[in-house]
């Protein structure tokens, strides 16, 4: 077996040692106590549209890896926030991200998802940026009597590349202030050396649930048995699940079963490659690092973005993380991303689309109940209300 980078393989057989205390222990992480909240953070559109400003218009959004923007020119879209963006790397080497509509009278100025240009051009008049937004062609500018000057450049959105990855804020023309958001998670993301990872593949995903809803699937894994009972309940602890906290991010895993047969082996023996760990990046996005395998590592990232209310999209991509090694490995991978796309599509999203619309018809009291075990959708709920409370939103749909 290959072994992961030295910073991975340290954190894998510490959480190793950790899983099998709790399995000695026949113990897990858990909340302090049980968690009541009100079905209405679900449909609630009043709550809903306050917390799509809050949490997908003024807080830093992950839109891809560096990689995705390989080299000067690379772009993407990123329409995701309900706020249309291009993102590019500049012939400077800096990623900046635009609003993507054209200062003459506002033109969609880029059309393809991604691609690399030097230039950007608007195919309603034909007006042309460079990477760095500055009007740079206007056909026929005498007529517009010398005033294209710099008011004329794109909009530009708060963007910052770290760690490997690529952050953008909603905001034209505001600021964002991506330390404060990440805090001392971004020490924990750079040893994942995401700028060393290789795109593979991608898949869209539309379901009629709020993303909040799917969101809490990603963040416990009691379902494990009977949601996924023909897949990854027979690869997966269900009962036993770590936990750390980073501010409103976290680290997570559940490890493979069979975890009991370890108990009282050395160290040396312990089979820590394949210890998957989990990361939720606050407000919505998982990446999951899976294990390493004989033929190399790879990881998924799974954003998802509401729509409306009821409607919500998931982007899954899945990345080598030391690059793809060889044919084996990308066979590996392409097996590992279908079982993905099923669990997701006909299992998780499959059932909160099936149900969520039912949860306004609870009477009004009605408040549903999260166990100690799904610490990591309590803390989900908690980190959404302190995010609206520390933005001067009373919140009070959150109750114990
Ligand atoms: Fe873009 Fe006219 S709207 S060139």
């Amino acid at each position: 077996m290959s072994g992961s980078p030295s910073p991975m393989r340290e954190l894998r057989r510490d959480l190793f040692r950790r899983v099998l205390g709790h399995a000695k222990a026949g113990t897990t992480d858990l909340a302090a106590d049980a968690m009541r909240i009100d079905p209405a953070t679900y449909f609630d559109e009043a709550n809903f549209e306050r917390e799509r400003i809050r949490l997908f218009r003024e807080t830093p959004l992950l839109v891809c890896l560096s990689p995705d923007l390989p080299e000067p020119g690379s772009f993407r879209i990123f329409d995701d926030s309900g706020v249309p963006i291009v993102v590019s790397r500049g012939s400077d080497g800096q990623v900046r991200a635009f609003l993507n509509v054209c200062r003459h009278r506002g033109g969609r100025v880029v059309s393809e998802e991604s691609g690399r240009a030097r230039r950007f051009t608007c195919r309603y008049h034909g007006w042309t940026y460079d990477t760095s937004g500055s009007v740079v062609g206007v056909p026929s500018e005498q007529f517009f009597c010398g005033r294209i000057d710099t008011e004329r450049q794109l909009v530009e959105c708060p963007a910052e590349e770290r760690h490997g990855m690529v952050f953008v804020q909603a905001s034209p023309g505001g600021t964002m202030d991506l330390d404060a958001h990440l805090g001392d998670f971004g020490a924990e993301l750079e040893r994942l050396d995401f700028a060393g990872s290789e795109p593979f593949m991608e898949q869209k995903f539309q379901s009629t649930s709020n993303w909040k809803f799917a969101m809490d699937t990603y963040l416990e894994s009691y379902h494990l048995p009977t949601l996924h009972r023909d897949t990854f309940a027979h690869v997966f602890e269900s009962n036993l699940f770590l936990l750390d906290m980073f501010g409103p991010h976290y680290r997570f895993t559940f490890p493979h079963k069979g975890l009991e047969k370890w108990i009282g082996r050395p160290e040396e023996e312990w089979p820590i490659d394949a210890m998957p760990i989990t990361y939720f990046l606050f407000p919505n996005t998982i990446i999951a690092v899976g294990s390493v395998s004989a033929n190399g590592s790879s990881f998924t990232t799974h954003r998802l973005f509401p729509t409306s209310v009821g409607e919500m999209y998931a982007n899954v991509r899945m990345y080598g993380l030391n690059g793809i090694q060889s044919p084996e490995h990308r066979a590996e991978m392409a097996s590992n991303f279908e079982k993905i796309k099923g669990a997701a599509a006909d299992e998780d999203y499959a059932v909160t689309g099936e149900s969520w619309g039912a949860l306004s018809a609870l009477p009004e009291d009605a408040r549903f109940l999260l166990g100690r075990h799904e610490i990591g959708v309590q803390n989900f709920h908690r980190n959404i209300a302190l995010a609206m409370n520390q933005a001067g939103e009373e919140v009070s749909l959150v109750r114990q």
